[in-house]
């Protein structure tokens, strides 16, 4: 082997190894999001999905603007918590705690800019559209019902259940066809346009 490639081979290899090894989470933070079914990352703020989406019962859109109106849902501003965190202050020690942590940055000027990770992240190759599916798509699930808009919880499933946000699922090419497929198909038999795309690459790859 050429020198410099076994050099190169031998410091990926503790690269990689090592702080798999010892369990370094930075680790996960590498690895291809959108492969990673169960990505999670730490968050700045402790916000909880199964509090305020489950136990609160706050449309998913009240933070999550713009699903029904264009490409992406927005990730919500800390002006959108202020809302009700400045009255909020929270009941427990560790609320409280939470809640300072919130009211801080919020005075430090990131109303604007938290910086939330991101957990789902399409590779730039990919084309999705929400409105499509949260607005303009017909779903027929398999029982033959038909409702406007897909939830929003097939594709990110029960995010009232969960803490902060994780991948639920693999957002492959076999995720977006094999649902297109389906849906295609009970379209066809209940005599409805079949409008998802399956085979046109440039429907996806733009
Ligand atoms: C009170 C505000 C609020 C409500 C209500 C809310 N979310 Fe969130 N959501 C957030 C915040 C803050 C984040 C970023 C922190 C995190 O990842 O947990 C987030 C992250 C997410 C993400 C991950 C985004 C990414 O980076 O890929 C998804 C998906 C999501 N929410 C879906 C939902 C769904 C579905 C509902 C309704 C069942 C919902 N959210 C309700 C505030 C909210
Ligand atoms: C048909 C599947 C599907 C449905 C339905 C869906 N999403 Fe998503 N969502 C995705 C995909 C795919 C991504 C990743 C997009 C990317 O990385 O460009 C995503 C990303 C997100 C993000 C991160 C920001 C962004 O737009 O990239 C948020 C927040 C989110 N979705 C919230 C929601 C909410 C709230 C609903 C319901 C109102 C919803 N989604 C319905 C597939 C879906
Ligand atoms: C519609 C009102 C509302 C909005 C909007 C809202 N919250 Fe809350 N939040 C609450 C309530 C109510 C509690 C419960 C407080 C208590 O009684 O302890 C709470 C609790 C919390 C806690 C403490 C959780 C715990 O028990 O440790 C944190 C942290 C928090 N919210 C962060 C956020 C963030 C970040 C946002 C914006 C993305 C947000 N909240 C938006 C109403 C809201
Ligand atoms: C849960 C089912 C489901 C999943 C999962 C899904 N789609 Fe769709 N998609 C649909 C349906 C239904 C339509 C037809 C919308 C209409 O009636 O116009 C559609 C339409 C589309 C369109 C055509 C409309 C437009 O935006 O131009 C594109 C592109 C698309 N989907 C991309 C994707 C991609 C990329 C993914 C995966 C990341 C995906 N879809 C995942 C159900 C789904
Ligand atoms: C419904 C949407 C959709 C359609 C239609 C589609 N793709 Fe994809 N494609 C995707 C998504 C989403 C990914 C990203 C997969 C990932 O990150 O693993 C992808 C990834 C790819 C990749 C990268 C390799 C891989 O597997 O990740 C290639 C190459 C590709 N597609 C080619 C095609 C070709 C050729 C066609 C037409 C026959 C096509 N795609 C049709 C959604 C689609």
């Amino acid at each position: 082997m050429n020198a410099k490639l076994a050099v190169l081979f031998f410091f990926l290899t503790i690269g990689m190894a090592v702080p798999i090894l010892l369990g370094v989470r930075e680790v996960a933070d590498v690895q291809l999001p959108n492969l990673h079914t169960g990505y999670q990352p730490e968050q700045p703020i402790p916000y909880s999905h199964r509090l305020h989406a489950g136990v609160l019962n706050i449309d998913c859109q009240y933070c999550h603007t713009g699903a029904d109106e264009g490409r992406h849902a927005a990730l919500p501003t800390l002006d959108t918590c202020w809302n009700c965190h400045k009255t909020v202050k929270g009941r427990t020690a560790s609320a409280k705690e939470s809640i300072t942590l919130l009211e801080q940055a919020y005075n430090n000027g990131m109303g604007e800019g938290v910086a939330w990770k991101r957990v789902h992240n399409n590779a730039d190759f990919v084309y999705f559209n929400h409105q499509a599916h949260v607005r303009i798509a017909q779903f027929i699930d398999a029982d033959g019902n038909v409702t406007d808009g897909i939830d929003c919880a097939q594709c990110h499933g029960d995010m009232a259940k969960e803490g902060v946000a994780r991948q639920k699922e693999q957002l492959t090419m076999g995720f977006c066809i094999n649902c297109h497929r389906d849906q295609n198909e009970r379209h066809e038999a209940a005599k409805l346009p079949a409008r998802a795309p399956v085979n046109a690459c440039d429907a996806c790859h733009r």
